[in-house]
């Protein structure tokens, strides 16, 4: 694990990954438009939710002010650190887990790895792995999320260079492309970290739902998703080439 490439960028980033990432809106994305699409699909609010790849924990206080209870989980000690020094990390209990290897916390009603955690699986059957894990930690009747990237992130947020600066504090994102076929590698450095290189492996929609069934489960619906006037919106169906991520929605295959 601790020569994973995911883990040596986010041991690495922990300390400015808010920072880097203070545009994103979780009340806007999580409250306003991924709960109530769950909602839809029978979703009770307030029951158990396990958060795979948590994070520095972005997501618990939208969960947290709905009634939610809350378990989160991580490959880096540093991001779960941060987590538990998040506004409501108090209430949740923080593991350190591989989600290629996930243990079975429980039985929850909802379980989700937002924010694209499943793209940074870079082995062939790992997806797989890591969706039979949140599998056996769902209540049978529970829903599972996550969302990956889309073609069009790869092609053009991983060939660009871009500078992002927060409260006085600059970091540059530096686009490697494509590094090896479907791995997609850029540079991240600027103030108060080491230079290191962030790598995700795209991963196509079929590719997607195939590795959900192949885990046990089906899937509800996949949806892209944009941002119009200041609000996220989900449509079906998903556009590789407009959308910048794809949301998957699915349950436990009541065959399996
Ligand atoms: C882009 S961040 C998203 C974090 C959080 N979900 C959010 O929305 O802010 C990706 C997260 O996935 C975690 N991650 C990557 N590979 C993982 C693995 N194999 N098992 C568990 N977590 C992993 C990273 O440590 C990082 O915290």
């Amino acid at each position: 694990v601790r020569s994973d490439p995911a883990f040596l960028t986010y041991e690495a980033i922990a300390g400015i990954y808010d920072a880097f990432n203070h545009s994103n809106d979780y009340e806007m994305w999580l409250g306003r438009a991924l709960l109530p699409e769950l909602e839809k699909r029978g979703l009770r609010s307030g029951g158990a939710v396990l958060d795979v790849g948590c994070g520095t924990g972005r997501a618990f206080l939208p969960l947290l002010r709905r009634g939610w209870t809350v378990r989160g989980c991580d490959l880096s000690p540093g991001m779960l650190e941060k987590a538990g020094e998040a506004e409501g990390g108090d209430q949740v209990p923080l593991s350190v887990a591989d989600m290629r290897d996930l243990p079975r916390f429980g039985l929850f009603d909802l379980v989700l790895s937002l924010n694209d955690s499943v793209n940074y699986l870079l082995g062939e059957g790992d997806l797989v792995d890591a969706l039979r894990g949140m599998r056996a930690n769902l209540e049978p009747n529970g829903l599972m999320l996550f969302d990956v990237n889309s073609r069009i992130v790869y092609d053009e947020g991983y060939a660009e260079s871009r500078e992002i600066e927060h409260q006085g504090r600059r970091w540059r994102w530096v686009g490697l492309g494509e590094a090896s076929p479907s791995i997609f590698e850029a540079r991240i450095e600027g103030d108060g970290i080491p230079p290191t290189v962030n790598k995700e492996r795209f991963r196509p929609l079929p590719e997607v739902r195939e590795a959900m069934t192949a885990a046990g489960l089906t899937c509800l619906a996949s949806l892209g998703m944009e941002e119009v006037e200041g609000e996220v919106v989900l449509s079906e169906p998903p556009d590789e080439n407009r959308h910048y991520k794809i949301v998957f929605i699915g349950k436990v295959a009541s065959t399996s």
